[in-house]
């Protein structure tokens, strides 16, 4: 086996199982392309203070560039025996242009350079969580634009409380959603800061110039204290909790579509394509996307776990647990991604059974809080009337009918503020409607709330 490149004072060769072990190269081999602008910046710059020549420091970024593009190309297969990815680029790059290349680690530490490296990864990561989320919220603003009509019942406890429309329904996950992009590109502002200069855990004696690297890089600003600059993951754990929350959001919205889907509720069907069958029932149509949302959901809660407890013991600066950050905020981002874009395909295509929704609307007595506001608006107290409609359900209860077939004289029994137009302050679309009120159900109000989504997906 070959020694290490860190072999400093050690006279053997690594343990096999040991170096396995160690190596995160399995992982860490995706974060290439920013491992090697980190360092054609940072060679860039050593060349610019004269802390290396400028014809090396030259030397050393063409040659980068030319690795990036050969791993590209596919020329150039990255070694799975490398330890990781920062110590594999080094060693290609020393292979090809030798002595040079044993240049371009001066005043840097694989404690910097893989700080570095993750902050510009998830840069990258934030912004396609982000683009994806805003597809999704484009998608429920377009179906909510063409149900702004289509009433449903409205539910607490999961029992009839009272009718909304389908728009109205899902709006409110268009809320949840940009909720979630406001938290991930807060999460951004703090990842956005340039750690390299801190080197193992103490900064360097050379003269470096961290804001020049700071700007090839396109980084907001550095960090303040090079200790912190090596040992700050708050930001993987910012973001995973993000993605956790986000999560959350897209299980209940999972939740949701599987109970539509249910025989019970039937408001709507999945499309071929997006539903799977029983290997035993020929009859089965499975909504597995929906079920997978919501378990790989605890996955990523999982993740955020991983990386709270990895970080809660950790003395100042670098400790090797923090290698372990890597694997559980990819595979946190990796699930959330497909998760966000094919709940967004499923609900593209998810149709729905408008006439269902309204036949359950009319069941249950969603319109009684509408029956008690009319005695309201007729003088009577609210605590009254709610005990009058009480008395009106039960009365239905019995006779095995509804407020809206409830003869007049029935009504009459028990106050004689009821008249005839009762009948109209019961019918469900008027339910909805008349429910103006900022952020409420009703028409204007759903148009109103896709006008302000689409102000924030043009924003
Ligand atoms: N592979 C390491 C990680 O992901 C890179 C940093 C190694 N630093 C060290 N002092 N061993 O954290």
């Amino acid at each position: 086996m070959a020694q290490q490149m860190w072999a400093g004072r050690s006279k053997k060769a690594l343990n096999s199982r040991v170096n396995d072990f160690n190596s995160s190269i399995s992982f860490d081999r995706r974060m290439y392309e920013v491992d090697i602008k980190g360092s054609i910046a940072h060679a860039t710059m050593l060349g610019e203070a004269g802390i290396i020549e400028k014809s090396e420091a030259e030397k050393i970024v063409e040659n980068l560039k030319i690795i990036l593009a050969d791993i590209e190309s596919g020329a150039l297969e990255i070694d799975m025996e490398a330890e990781d990815i920062h110590m594999f680029v080094e060693a290609v790059l020393t292979e090809r242009i030798g002595e040079t290349g044993k240049r371009l680690h001066t005043a840097r530490s694989r404690n910097d350079q893989v700080a570095l490296d993750i902050r510009m990864y998830l840069i990258g990561e934030i912004d396609n969580v982000l683009d994806l989320t805003k597809k999704l919220i484009a998608e429920i603003a377009d179906k909510a634009g063409k149900n702004k009509d289509t009433v449903m019942p409205g539910y607490t406890h999961l029992q009839h409380a009272q009718p909304v429309t389908f728009a109205h329904y899902i709006l409110a996950y268009a809320q949840m959603f940009m909720r979630d992009c406001e938290r991930l590109s807060d999460v951004k502002k703090r990842t956005n800061v340039m750690p390299l200069g801190s080197c193992a855990l103490a900064a360097t004696t050379y003269p470096i110039d961290r804001h020049m690297v700071c700007e090839l890089l396109g980084f907001d600003r550095v960090t303040e204290n090079s200790m912190d600059g090596v040992s700050d993951r708050d930001f993987v754990i910012e973001l995973a909790s993000a993605l956790s929350i986000l999560m959350m959001h897209l299980s209940r919205f999972s939740e949701e579509v599987i109970l539509w889907c249910s025989s019970e509720y039937a408001f709507a069907e999945l499309d071929d394509a997006f539903s799977t069958g029983s290997s035993i029932m020929p009859q089965k149509k499975n909504p597995d996307i929906a079920e997978l949302v919501r378990g790989k959901t605890g996955r990523v809660y999982g993740d955020l776990m991983t990386l709270l407890t990895m970080m809660k013991g950790l003395s100042l600066a670098y400790n090797k647990d923090m290698q372990e950050d890597k694997e559980a905020i990819f595979d946190a981002l990796d699930n959330t991604e497909i998760c966000i874009e094919l709940f967004t395909s499923m609900l593209n295509t998810l149709t729905l059974n408008k006439d269902k929704m309204l036949e359950s609307a009319r069941h249950g007595f969603l319109n009684a809080t509408d029956c008690a506001d009319y005695l309201v608006r007729k003088g009577m107290a609210f605590r009254d009337a709610y005990k009058i409609t009480g008395g009106l359900v039960a009365l239905c209860i019995d006779k095995k009918t509804s407020l809206d077939e409830l003869p007049l004289e029935d009504y009459k029994q028990f106050t004689p503020l009821f008249e005839e137009d009762v009948y109209e302050s019961l019918d469900l679309v008027r339910c909805v409607n008349e429910r103006k009120v900022y952020g409420g159900p009703a028409k204007e109000s759903v148009e109103r709330q896709i006008a302000g989504v689409e102000a924030f997906l043009n924003a």
